[in-house]
């Protein structure tokens, strides 16, 4: 069957956990239409009737090349259409500028559906334009998609539980991550139709970078091929572990950064600490007159012999690395300690224990089959769950959908969704 008309989808990117979640959806969409080119003409051949066009949209709430740039690269993702140059801000003034600068986006654009990935701030911004303009008298607007639907912390202090909340209740269409996420939202009473379980498009773009991420030369520039010295790995095998720490409740107060880090020392004493800073930690380590903990040094650059040391009882801070390097790094590592949800999910996915430095998650299936397990923030916390997770062998499963094929499924459902509602 002819493609006879041309559905336009706008997809909106703005920070750095966003752009591993949209890029499978984007690259599916140019799928769609490669297989609608070929089968142009062959009857039955591809069954949807449009062409999909996207308009990419990136919010500019991450600007950086470590903490935006590198990861278009990295993930394959075209140059946005449109940029908006947002930048940081405090989070009203953050999400009232996005809102400011999208709305104008949007009514040029006017898009049929409207993608909006995660929980960040650009998530709600967006989601809360499109659900309130009307690009005629009739008041039509965008279908919004909300991409990781569903995920609950149950902590109204977190700003991404906030961001999760609102986007959910504007949204049209919904897709889940995990069990947990159809479970809150039949509670909060979102009709069941709206939603759809399709597993998780994080690990889509996980799984097709694997392999490609093992070619990063990470562990050389870190030194980290051979670290045995003294630290009871096997010849041969790095062992080490891996840190992220960026949430505001966990870095934004000296006493509360300076608990987790003494809580770290055990294990810092017992192997390398690399530990890839967020800009806000970096901030923070500086305010604070935490800069005894560290042992700060470049990696070597790329295709140089690494000149890295590693000395017992300090974390070793390093600058925000791409997905291919980070990935690398915590395909090796002996254990992660992260404050981040979706590094929650990667090392679930590749079997890599995980200590969380939260007293909760909003992805419970990675404690439930995984092999992530909630440390809390005290010190003891922090030291006894590192060891747990060194000492006994962690052993989990994937979860459902998490195959690869998230973004394909979702968008099986956009356009489906698209000629239900006769948009076109
Ligand atoms: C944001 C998201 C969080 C996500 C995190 C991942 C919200 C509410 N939070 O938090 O969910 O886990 O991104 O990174 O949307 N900065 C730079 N360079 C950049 C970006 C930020 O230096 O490219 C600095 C800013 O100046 C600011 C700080 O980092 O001081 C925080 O940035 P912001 O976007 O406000 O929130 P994140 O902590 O990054």
């Amino acid at each position: 069957m002819e493609p006879t008309k041309t559905a336009k989808i706008m997809t909106v990117v703005g920070a750095r956990p966003n752009f591993m979640k949209a890029a499978p959806i984007i690259a599916a969409m140019r799928d769609h239409n490669e297989r609608l080119a070929i089968s142009a003409g062959r009857e039955g051949a591809w069954d949807s009737h449009f062409t999909l066009q996207n308009v990419l949209v990136h919010t500019g709430q991450h600007y950086d090349e470590a903490m935006s740039d590198r990861f278009f690269a990295d993930l394959n993702i075209p140059k946005p259409d449109v940029h908006l140059g947002v930048g940081s801000g405090s989070h009203a003034a953050q999400t009232a500028e996005i809102m400011k600068r999208f709305e104008e986006v949007l009514l040029r654009e006017r898009p049929d559906l409207l993608v909006v990935v995660g929980d960040v701030n650009s998530t709600l911004a967006c989601a809360l334009v499109a659900a309130k303009i009307s690009f005629d008298a009739n008041g039509t607007r965008p279908f919004i998609a909300h991409v990781e639907a569903g995920l609950r912390s149950f902590d109204r202090g977190m700003p991404e539980e906030i961001n999760r909340i609102l986007t959910d209740h504007v949204a049209d269409l919904l897709f889940v991550t995990e069990e947990s996420g159809l479970r809150n939202l039949l509670d909060e009473g979102i009709p069941d139709g709206k939603v759809h379980f399709v597993g998780n498009t994080m690990i889509d773009s996980l799984l097709a970078f694997k392999d490609r991420a093992e070619g990063s030369d990470i562990l050389d520039r870190l030194s980290l091929r051979n670290c045995n010295g003294g630290h009871g790995s096997t010849y041969g095998t790095p062992r080490y572990a891996l840190l992220t720490l960026h949430r505001p409740s966990n870095v934004d107060q000296g006493p509360t950064f300076l608990n987790i880090l003494e809580g770290l020392e055990e294990l810092s004493n017992s192997c390398p600490v690399i530990f890839p800073a967020h800009p806000r930690t970096q901030k923070r380590i500086a305010e604070f007159g935490l800069a005894r903990f560290f042992r700060t040094e470049k990696a070597s650059p790329e295709g140089e012999k690494s000149r890295f040391a590693h000395a017992d009882g300090q974390i070793h801070l390093v600058e925000p690395l791409g997905y291919l390097d980070f990935l690398c790094l915590m395909g090796h590592a002996a254990l992660v300690v992260t404050d981040s949800g979706g590094i929650q999910e990667e090392t679930t996915c590749l079997g890599i224990p995980c200590v969380t430095v939260r007293e909760n998650t909003e992805r419970p299936v990675t404690v439930r089959v995984g092999t992530n397990i909630l440390a809390g923030t005290t010190k003891d916390g922090i030291r006894q769950a590192a060891r747990q997770q060194l000492e006994s062998r962690v052993s989990g499963a994937v979860p459902d959908g998490w195959d690869g094929r998230s973004a394909q499924r979702i968008l099986e459902v956009i356009c489906r969704e698209i000629e239900k509602k006769r948009l076109l």
